[in-house]
């Protein structure tokens, strides 16, 4: 018994919050280990930087796989591995009610501006096409929607004049870095509940 919780990761591409993630749980400022990590891409970085950490890794590849057999697939992956919370990170699949039910408020999402504002893809760049003066990230519970569930923790970035989308965007990923970490933090060591939409701590 490590008194650890046990999180699954899913990912599609780099892998950074993954590794925001892995890193603060090993330096113990969240208490939770990082048990697996699924891909739908076979060929995302974030795998090779899970593998150079030591961490399990299940490439369960979603093209052309029909979505049920594709979330039996991921969700054998994640019980196999004994997975208690999963965090998307990066993960451009959307999941079932189905799914979800089995990690009800369980699941936890980063997404890339301040939501409800510019859901969906590229929404740094939604933003900075936009013209608004304050973006930044959002964590929040994972419900059936694409970027809809209640709202953990989010953290503001001003957007610049001399802005791109690009610049933007790195300095949003900074405190998705700090954001991400700090959610899941927050629901293992507080109290909470959601009320309606609202995530509240107690
Ligand atoms: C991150 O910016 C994350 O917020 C975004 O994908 C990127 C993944 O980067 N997620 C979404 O847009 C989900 N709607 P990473 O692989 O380096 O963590």
């Amino acid at each position: 018994m490590t008194g650890k919780t046990k999180v699954a990761v899913l990912l599609s591409g780099r892998g950074s919050n993954f590794v925001a993630l892995a890193e603060a749980c090993a330096r113990g400022e969240v208490p939770a280990e990082i048990v697996v990590v699924v891909s739908n891409r076979t060929d995302a970085p974030g795998l090779e930087r899970a593998r150079e950490r030591g961490i399990p890794v299940t490439p369960i590849p979603g093209k052309g796989v029909p979505r049920e057999v594709h979330e039996a697939r991921v969700l054998a992956a994640l019980q196999g591995a004994g997975a208690e919370w999963v965090c998307l990170a990066g993960y451009m699949r959307l999941l079932s009610e189905g799914f979800i039910a089995s990690f009800r408020h369980r699941i936890l999402n980063i997404h890339p501006a301040l939501l409800p504002s510019f859901p969906g893809l590229e929404a740094q760049h939604q933003a900075w096409a936009y013209g608004v003066k304050v973006s930044g990230c959002t964590v929040h519970l994972v419900d059936a929607g694409c970027d809809t569930g209640p709202i953990v923790l989010q953290r503001a970035v001003p957007v610049l004049d001399d802005d791109t989308a690009e610049s933007l965007a790195d300095r949003i990923l900074e405190q998705e870095h700090i954001a991400y970490p700090a959610a899941l933090r927050l629901l293992l060591t507080r109290p909470w509940h959601v009320d309606g939409r609202r995530v509240l701590f107690t």
